[in-house]
C-alpha cells in the first residue's frame, strides 16, 4: 500500500531496551575478564597440569600408583597419589596434619572422572592416560570430601572419598 519509492532509507532504530541488554552483555564480558586476570595473576589460582602421560591399562600396576595414597614428603609437604575408577577413589580416605602442603595426583584407569575437593579450591578433569596435579594447603583441622563431578556411569553418585586433616597438638 506505502509508496516507498520516494521514501527516505530508514534509520536503523534500536529498542532502548535492546540497548540496555547490549550495554549489560558487554559490562558483563568485562567483569569476567577481569575475574580471571585477578584470579590468575593476584590470586594465583592454578589451571589443574598436564602433570606426566600414563598408561591407563597399567598404571595402576605400575609405582607409585601400584599403591595409591599418601607419601610424606618431610617439611609438612606430602603427594598424594589417587587413583580413579568406575566407581571408587583409591584410597578412600587421606589422613594429614593441619598445616600441611599437599600435591594431589589423580589419574584414571578407566573413564573421565572429575575430583572436587570441597572447601578448597581444587577441581579437576581426570582423564585416562593424563595425570592432573594441583596443590593445596590445609590450614585448619577437618574434613574434606573428595567427590567425582564427572558423570562417569551408574554409580557416579557414590565416588567420593575425604581428606581427614587432624589438629596438632602443641608446636611442631
Ligand atoms: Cu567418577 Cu563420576
Amino acid at each position: 500500500m506505502t509508496d516507498t519509492s520516494t521514501a527516505e532509507t530508514p534509520k536503523l532504530e534500536t529498542d532502548p531496551y535492546e540497548k540496555r541488554w547490549m550495554f549489560i552483555s558487554v559490562v558483563i564480558l568485562i567483569v569476567f575478564m577481569a575475574t580471571v586476570t585477578v584470579a590468575g595473576f593476584a590470586l594465583g589460582f592454578q589451571v589443574p597440569g598436564d602433570e606426566s602421560r600414563v598408561d591407563p591399562r597399567t598404571v595402576a600396576d605400575s609405582p607409585p600408583w601400584s599403591e595409591p595414597g599418601i607419601r610424606d614428603l618431610g617439611n609438612g609437604e606430602y603427594a598424594a597419589y589417587v587413583i580413579s575408577r568406575q566407581y571408587l577413589f583409591q584410597p578412600r580416605e587421606i589422613t594429614v596434619p593441619e598445616g600441611s602442603t599437599v600435591t594431589f595426583y589423580v589419574t584414571s584407569v578407566d573413564v573421565q572422572h572429575g575430583f572436587k575437593l570441597q572447601d578448597t579450591n581444587v577441581n579437576m578433569q581426570i582423564v585416562p592416560g593424563e595425570v592432573s596435579k594441583l596443590t593445596v594447603e590445609f590450614d585448619e583441622p577437618g574434613e574434606h570430601l573428595y567427590i567425582c563431578n564427572e558423570f562417569c556411569g551408574i554409580g557416579h553418585a557414590a565416588m567420593f572419598g575425604s581428606v581427614i586433616v587432624e589438629a596438632t597438638t602443641g608446636g611442631n
